[in-house]
């Protein structure tokens, strides 16, 4: 475990030192890694960071406006509307890895532009340990970690979370008096909901996706899960009222993990799952069908796509 008070002098130092009296842009996902790294940079020079936010319309329900109230302080702070954008980057788009890379190439055109407009020279990311040794291994492409920098002409890239794993932001995270939803915020993948649907994702399935996994956060909180969420895996029959109807099937996951390399499906109680199924199906007419994912990782990954 860190000394966060230590951590926090040294990476605030580090930045100033790196910076200099230039400009630095950071994308916010509203997740622990960036928020934290956000702060940091924050406190070491101010309004000369510009926290980016792009909407890409693939978050969680609530969370644009609780990443509005949790930075609010910083002036500088950008919250682009893109959600149209994606969704037209997204249509027709089946292939999981096309999938990722179009939501990556979306992401870096409006992060490209916000990072121009704000005249930065420095990259700040919330990159943790974990992010880089997946990216290594090039398991999947984590759209947060390759792409950026190879597109904009940054002088310099600041990782001040680089060595540390999730448990341990958390901490910074608490040591910063983040709000809680942020500090104690499950982990979220970049492309969003994209890799909770399988396939093309619509705007109607998308909103499955979201409901749906609020439903399971919300149930699942005493489990205290490294991840709970829910995903729309396709279609099957069902019976509504007195009608045959073709709904979505959701898969409801929920895994114990330390850095998400590799994880253990949760052993949840009968009740609580069927109360997540009642709620599911009852607020989404359109879900027929929801299954509990039991698959460790290995050989399943945590997301589906
Ligand atoms: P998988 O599905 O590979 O996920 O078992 C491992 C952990 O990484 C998250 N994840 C991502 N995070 N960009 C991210 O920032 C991504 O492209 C991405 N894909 C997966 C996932 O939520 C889990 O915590």
């Amino acid at each position: 475990m860190v000394d966060t008070g230590e951590f926090v002098e040294e990476a605030v130092a580090e930045i100033r030192g790196a910076v200099g009296d230039a400009n630095a842009v950071i994308a916010l996902s509203g997740g622990v890694d960036s928020s934290v790294a956000a702060a940091l940079a924050y406190e070491a020079i101010g309004d000369r960071l510009t926290p980016v936010y792009v909407d890409t319309g693939l978050m969680r329900k609530g969370e644009t406006e609780e990443i509005r109230e949790t930075f609010d302080y910083m002036e500088s702070l950008r919250v682009v509307e893109a959600q149209e954008r994606f969704l037209d980057a997204l249509a027709g788009v089946t292939d999981p890895e096309a999938k990722r890379h179009a939501i990556g190439e979306r992401f870096i055109r409006e992060f490209e532009r916000e990072a121009r407009d704000a005249d930065a020279d420095y990259l700040v990311q919330g990159t943790i340990y974990p992010d880089r040794i997946e990216s290594e291994g090039n398991i999947k492409s984590h759209h947060n970690v390759g792409g950026l920098p190879e597109v904009v002409d940054f002088e310099g890239i600041v990782e001040p979370v680089r060595d540390l794993y999730k448990d341990e932001v958390r901490e910074v995270a608490r040591a910063l008096d983040l709000e809680e939803v942020v500090s104690e915020r499950m982990p979220f993948p970049g492309p969003g909901l994209a890799v909770r649907i399988v396939g093309e994702v619509t705007e109607e399935n998308l909103e499955v996706a979201r409901e749906a996994t609020h439903v399971v956060e919300d149930e699942l909180t005493s489990y205290d899960p490294w991840q709970a969420f829910a995903a729309v895996i396709g279609k099957a029959t069902g019976v509504k009222g007195d009608n045959r109807v073709h709904g979505y099937v959701v898969a409801v996951r929920s895994v114990e993990s330390r850095d998400g390399m590799t994880a253990r499906a949760q052993e949840l109680d009968w009740e609580t799952l069927q109360r997540i199924q009642s709620r599911i199906t009852g607020e989404l007419p359109n879900v027929s069908r929801v299954l509990y994912d039991v698959t460790h990782k290995p050989p399943a990954t945590i997301e589906y796509e």
